[in-house]
């Protein structure tokens, strides 16, 4: 599938099935969302466009690369987003950071809003969702559409699990959209839940339940 990237490296297999470890505090799951975020946008950052800067070495002076054009902003799908922001902004300090609040509905499963605050103006920048779930797709959908509809244009999701049914969902929706998974599971269960999954992620993160 075109825009859809799925994660291959050893490291952000072995971190991801902590994860799924029941057993996992809330301390070493915050650990490792944060790892694995550092180790997706790295993947997912790839192509950040470069140009050449004049520098001056202790040696001699020289043109050499550094990271041009569009600038960053992070957006994290409120609550369980907000465990990847450090990720990114380890890899790139200089990142705006917007939040979106979504939470599914426990029977409906349908995404509902409660916050949209991002950065002004949004068109320039490149905007890296993250989210560490993809179960539905409703959640990515809406953030998706909050961001279009604020101007936004150059858009990546980052998640870290991700079920076939979310997956289909938000690419035949945004097609224009980059797609970064950690592990595409098996797919949903009847309460919306991805299997094998990790359970709750916003749960997990901040210890809740
Ligand atoms: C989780 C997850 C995603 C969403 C995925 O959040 O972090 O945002 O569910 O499900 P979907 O693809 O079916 O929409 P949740 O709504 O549980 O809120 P929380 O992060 O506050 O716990
Ligand atoms: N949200 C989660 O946190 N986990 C799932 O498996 C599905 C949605």
């Amino acid at each position: 599938m075109e825009n859809v990237f799925i994660m291959e490296h050893p490291l952000i297999q072995h971190k991801i099935s902590m994860l799924r470890k029941k057993e996992t505090g809330t301390n070493e799951f915050r650990k490792l969302i944060e790892e694995i975020a550092i180790l997706m946008g790295f993947e997912a950052l790839r192509d950040l466009p470069l140009e050449d800067v004049a520098v001056e070495t202790p040696i001699e002076k020289c043109m050499t690369p550094m990271i041009a054009g569009k600038k960053l902003a992070v957006v994290p799908v409120l609550r369980a987003g907000l465990g990847m922001v450090n990720g990114i902004t380890t890899l790139v300090p200089s990142a705006k950071i917007g939040h979106i609040g979504l939470y599914r509905d426990p029977v409906t499963h349908e995404p509902h809003e409660y916050y949209c605050k991002l950065p002004d103006p949004i068109e320039q920048r490149l905007i890296v969702v993250v989210d560490p779930m993809l179960a539905t797709g409703g959640s990515a959908v809406s953030a998706v559409d909050f961001i279009k509809q604020h101007g936004g244009k150059s858009i990546k999701c980052m998640f870290i699990i991700a079920a076939p049914e979310g997956l289909k969902r938000l690419h035949e929706t945004h097609p224009d959209v980059q797609i970064y998974v950690g592990h595409l599971d098996r797919g949903l269960n009847e309460n919306a839940y991805i299997c094998p999954g990790l359970g709750d992620a916003g749960d997990r993160i901040f210890g809740t339940k």
